[in-house]
């Protein structure tokens, strides 16, 4: 018989569009919600959903019962940019940065990226995968069904491969949907210093004929910025990855207004990740695109950067995303509730549009939206079950709290 679930009481079922497509502008506001309902869950499928007013014409017999006591289902958080294979965090380098150095100082003097690098060519793979595998279970007890994971600490082939394979293998174990995005270019290792070109030719050459030969990665990145790769080093690294068949993902506009975001639209890339550093024809040659700008705010909070212009954005009708950015240098955590509620706080998106952005938009993202980011009868039952609150508007509201009172990943709840 078919594993069946039901959940009733659902005081407010959230997320209920009927197309998949990306949401931009204005209609990132528009968040479809049924209040009183039941939802039912077929061998990890949403099968069927309604009022709780017609449920006795609902056949769910033997079917395990979930009572969400007024709670909120929503789809669960879909992250589309993290960082979360690493050997080791750096908060010495927090420190550092408390007493005054930038993030660009403490890289141009061999921390930051360089630092996880030495420390992931030293970590076994089975290290790796333990720790990764550890923050997985960390971030889906906090909503997170679908993640995206970068290498991009590895900087030689046999660490990137490394990385990748560790990502694989997550991929294999893991029930969450996982996604991995191939990112030798984020910093040119002390190696190749006085050889940037030695350096993608490395790249091009050899990791990305070995990521082809053993199918370890679904997209590439590139870190477009000032003192890393510029935009026609991105473009070429860019082009070569599409010549094996891997959309870009972009890093573009962090630190600098860098080009990253201009290219990215030249490259027809999926999204251009970061863009805290725009101006006007930034923003103007976003909005005009199919690229998905994705903010990170836990980055530009914990670098004490200006946030992404994310009102100005979706006034100018761009699509949004957000993501975690998870990585031990600009944002030691993995939490999309936190993330949610800084992009209302600190930017102003309204819990709906925020609410969009790290769902359906983060699944468009990744180019999942067929299966997550939204309750649509025939998606995979990827949901977050609240404790009773007061309005949708109270979970970004209430920062930090514990408002998840269970997560269920393919239609099976965790612990
Ligand atoms: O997305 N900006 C580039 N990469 C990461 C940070 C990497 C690091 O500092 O380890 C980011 O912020
Ligand atoms: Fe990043």
């Amino acid at each position: 018989m078919a594993r069946t679930t039901l959940i009733t009481h659902i005081d407010r079922l959230v997320g209920l569009h009927q197309d998949d497509t990306v949401l931009r502008g204005a209609q990132l506001a528009e968040l479809p919600t049924m209040r009183n309902a039941y939802l039912l869950i077929e061998e990890g499928t949403i099968a069927k959903f309604g009022s709780m007013d017609t449920l006795e014409r609902v056949r769910y017999n033997g079917a395990d019962h979930i009572d969400a006591k007024g709670g909120i289902v929503l789809p669960g958080w879909c992250d589309s940019h993290t960082h979360l294979v690493f050997a080791a965090s750096r908060e010495e380098e927090f420190v550092d940065k408390i007493k005054g150095r930038t993030y660009q100082e403490i890289a141009a003097n061999g921390g930051g990226i360089l630092n996880s690098a030495r420390k992931v060519a030293e970590a076994s793979e089975d290290a790796l995968f333990n720790t990764a595998w550890q923050r997985l279970q960390e971030i889906s007890k906090m909503g997170t069904t679908t993640v995206e994971i970068k290498s991009g600490y590895g900087l030689s082939v046999e660490a990137e491969i490394k990385m990748l394979r560790v990502i694989k293998k997550l991929k294999e174990r893991s029930s969450l949907q996982i996604k991995a995005t191939f990112l030798g270019a984020h910093a040119f290792p002390l190696a190749y210093k006085e050889d940037h070109a030695g350096y993608i030719q490395l790249i091009v050459e050899e990791m990305l004929p070995r990521i082809a030969a053993e199918q370890l990665a679904d997209f590439i990145d590139v870190f477009c910025e000032k003192g890393f790769f510029s935009p026609e080093q991105t473009e070429q690294i860019c082009l070569a990855g599409k010549a094996i068949g891997l959309p870009a993902k972009i890093h573009g506009n962090q630190l600098s207004l860098s080009g990253g975001v201009q290219t990215a639209v030249k490259l027809h890339a999926i999204s251009v990740d970061h863009v805290e550093t725009m101006n006007a024809a930034a923003i103007e040659c976003l909005a005009g695109s199919d690229t998905i700008g994705t903010l990170l705010p836990n980055a530009a909070f914990f670098l004490r950067m200006s946030d992404p212009p994310a009102r100005q954005l979706i006034d100018a009708g761009a699509a949004i995303a957000l993501a975690s950015d998870y990585n031990p240098g600009s944002a030691p955590s993995g939490n999309m509730n936190f993330v949610v509620s800084q992009a209302c706080i600190r930017m102003r998106m309204l819990p709906e549009e925020a609410i969009n952005a790290a769902t359906i938009n983060g699944a468009c993202a990744l180019q999942l939206q067929a299966n997550c980011g939204s309750i649509r009868i025939g998606k995979r039952a990827d949901l977050i079950v609240t404790h009773p609150v007061s309005s949708l508007s109270y979970l970004p509201y209430a920062f930090g709290q514990p408002c998840i009172a269970q997560v269920l990943v393919n239609g099976l709840p965790l612990n």
